[in-house]
């Protein structure tokens, strides 16, 4: 199974994305945080600053929604052509409905549950995702430390996913380095988000094919 490692953009420079985008080139997609300071209390950017993102890099845009009324905003995102779409499960009113109108404009449809939330709550949605993302630190800020009671979570998921015979890509975000990356791998997980852990590092891609590699290590060992 290949790994997947998508650097975050929170912490990048936000005046500076040009640059920045162009040290990460090793990357297997970008992953945009998109904060409405209501579903999580920091704020980042919208659907024109997104837009633009597109224009100055050829790597696929994970966009990571952590707002409120996705089922409103979600589809605005996959309109402008992104690669894949991911909204919370907490705050939306119709998860599947939302899912296939990410899907009508071309974008993958990922679904995202906060530590708090137990797998249990989506497992009957499963079927419309193509990603499911775990969140391993309360959504909100970079830098926060992996949380390891994602790692049951993740271990679940595989498990209904494997069993199904889904193609489910199975992503983690939170506190993912070099360390944390295999306990996450190990328990199932295949696509990675990081931010401190890349964009810390004196070489960003050297990082990135660094936790790759670790990952499938990861994986492989089970
Ligand atoms: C947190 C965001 C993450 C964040 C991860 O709410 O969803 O994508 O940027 O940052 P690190 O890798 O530093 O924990
Ligand atoms: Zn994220």
């Amino acid at each position: 199974m290949s790994i997947r490692i998508q650097p975050s953009i929170l912490s990048a420079n936000f005046v500076n994305f040009e640059r920045d985008f162009a040290t990460i080139a090793d990357a297997d997609g970008i992953h945009v945080d998109v904060m409405d300071g209501h579903f999580v209390p920091n704020l980042t950017f919208g659907t024109g600053m997104v837009k633009h993102m597109q224009e100055i890099t050829k790597l696929p845009l994970d966009v990571h929604l952590m707002i409120e009324k996705p089922e409103l905003w979600a589809p605005k995102y996959s309109e402008l052509g992104v690669f894949s779409v991911t909204f919370h499960f907490e705050p939306c009113s119709d998860a599947a409905a939302t899912a296939k109108a990410i899907k009508s404009h071309g974008s993958r449809a990922g679904l995202a549950i906060k530590p708090g939330t137990p797998v249990s709550a989506i497992e009957h949605l499963l079927e419309h995702f193509d990603q499911i993302l775990v969140m391993s630190v309360e959504p909100g800020f970079g830098g926060q430390s992996f949380m390891n009671s994602s790692l049951e979570k993740i271990s679940l998921l595989r498990d209904l996913l494997d069993s199904s015979g889904s193609q489910t890509w199975l992503q983690v975000d939170g506190g993912i380095d070099l360390q944390t990356i295999s306990l996450a791998a190990g328990a199932g997980a295949d696509t990675f988000v990081a931010g401190s852990s890349v964009f810390g590092a004196p070489d960003r891609n050297a990082m990135i094919n660094q936790l790759r590699t670790a990952g499938e290590l990861a994986r492989t060992g089970q």
